[in-house]
């Protein structure tokens, strides 16, 4: 474990800084709210537009999932995300299509904003480059340029919050402005006690990637913005430290994952359980929650309840996110494993290209 307090061993071992980048994140949204303010959407702005689609895969899909929930209590139209090649049916001329690709050249991503187009949506179109940017050049569509050299999942700040600010901007989601600052101020707080020098004793980020260690994570979050982060420390934990890691919602998991740790107790005594909660939940949902700690403690070696921070659902959002991007780059470091590359995920994009 002491990695996490030599600084000098962390830089070599995260080669590519990671860490530098996830401990940033409070500039990204900064800079992602310069970047929505100085972007020219004329062609979306106040359109009325009768359903949004958000498109988009892995790292760049957790904008949709966010943004989704984010905005269900108040959005008047509905919300599609779409992590395929495909669109639904119902997605068609009159709808904006939102395509978020961090490389520009995720050819699911690809796929469905041809497809959007063919069938006369408007389109918005978020990427650092490549041949999304293209597609929106060519065809005249609003195109907003995110800076270059990111791993896209390191990019999360700049990719949610910039499409959150633009959509805010276009009158299609109501964000507000309080917010906004609520949030920037609260991550900000978060930063200084997440950075690599603050030692293990003082850090929750590290206390949380040490609890993790040798155990495979198991992340409950709550049907909303709970699920969406959720999946993304799922997907941080799976592609920074490159371990497995599983995750379910309330109350849907009630319904049948409860009962599911009752065999292969050796397996299950190796995970850790984390409980995302936010204590603004109906009082129904927050019983649940503890009652089904208590059924299943039992099965697993240890159980976490992180408790969301913040006033608005955008800051406590953003917050418990940071704290599971944070804590899965000190994992990685914990299981002596450079965070940033992803080899597979590479070699898979690779061979699929080649069949055009
Ligand atoms: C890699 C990562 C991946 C990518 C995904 C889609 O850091 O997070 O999950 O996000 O392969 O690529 P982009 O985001 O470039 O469309």
């Amino acid at each position: 474990m002491k990695i996490l307090d030599n600084l000098e061993e962390i830089k070599q071992l995260d080669r590519q800084d990671m860490l530098g980048v996830e401990e940033d994140f409070y500039n990204q949204l900064k800079e992602a709210a310069r970047i929505a303010g100085d972007a020219n959407i004329d062609s979306i702005k106040g359109a009325g537009f009768c359903g949004l689609a958000i498109l988009g895969m892995g790292g760049s899909g957790f904008t949709g999932d966010i943004i989704k929930n984010l905005i269900k209590d108040s959005v008047q139209i509905p919300v599609e995300v779409v992590k395929s090649y495909e669109l639904p049916a119902f997605i068609k001329k009159g709808w904006l299509a939102v395509a978020v690709s961090y490389s520009g050249n995720t050819e699911e991503t690809i796929a469905a904003v041809n497809e959007a187009m063919l069938r006369g949506c408007e389109v918005l179109a978020v990427s650092a480059g490549g041949e999304i940017k293209k597609i929106a050049r060519r065809h005249n569509k609003c195109h907003v340029g995110l800076p270059q050299g990111y791993q896209p999942r390191g990019a999360a700040g700049y990719l949610f919050f910039t499409t959150l600010l633009i959509l805010k901007k276009a009158q299609i989601a109501a964000i507000k402005s309080d917010d906004i600052q609520e949030t920037l101020e609260l991550i900000n707080q978060k930063k200084a006690m997440y950075l690599r020098d603050v030692n293990t004793g003082n850090n929750p980020a590290k206390q949380l990637a040490v609890h993790m260690y040798g155990r495979l994570p198991v992340i409950y979050g709550v049907c909303g913005y709970l699920s969406a982060v959720a999946y993304r420390w799922k997907c941080e934990i799976n592609e920074n430290a490159k371990c497995p890691a599983f995750w379910a919602e309330f109350p849907e998991l009630n319904h049948n994952e409860t009962v599911g740790w009752q065999n292969l107790a050796d397996i299950s005594e190796k995970m850790i359980l984390i409980v995302l909660k936010d204590s603004s939940f109906s009082k129904k949902l927050i019983v649940r929650q503890e009652i089904t700690a208590n059924l299943i403690r039992q099965s697993f070696a240890d159980v976490l309840e992180i408790e969301a921070e913040g006033k608005s659902v955008l800051a406590k959002a953003a917050s418990v996110m940071y704290l599971g991007d944070i804590a899965s780059v000190y994992l990685a470091l914990l299981y002596n494993t450079d965070p940033t590359p992803v080899d597979r995920i590479l070699a898979l994009k690779a061979e699929l290209a080649k069949l055009g």
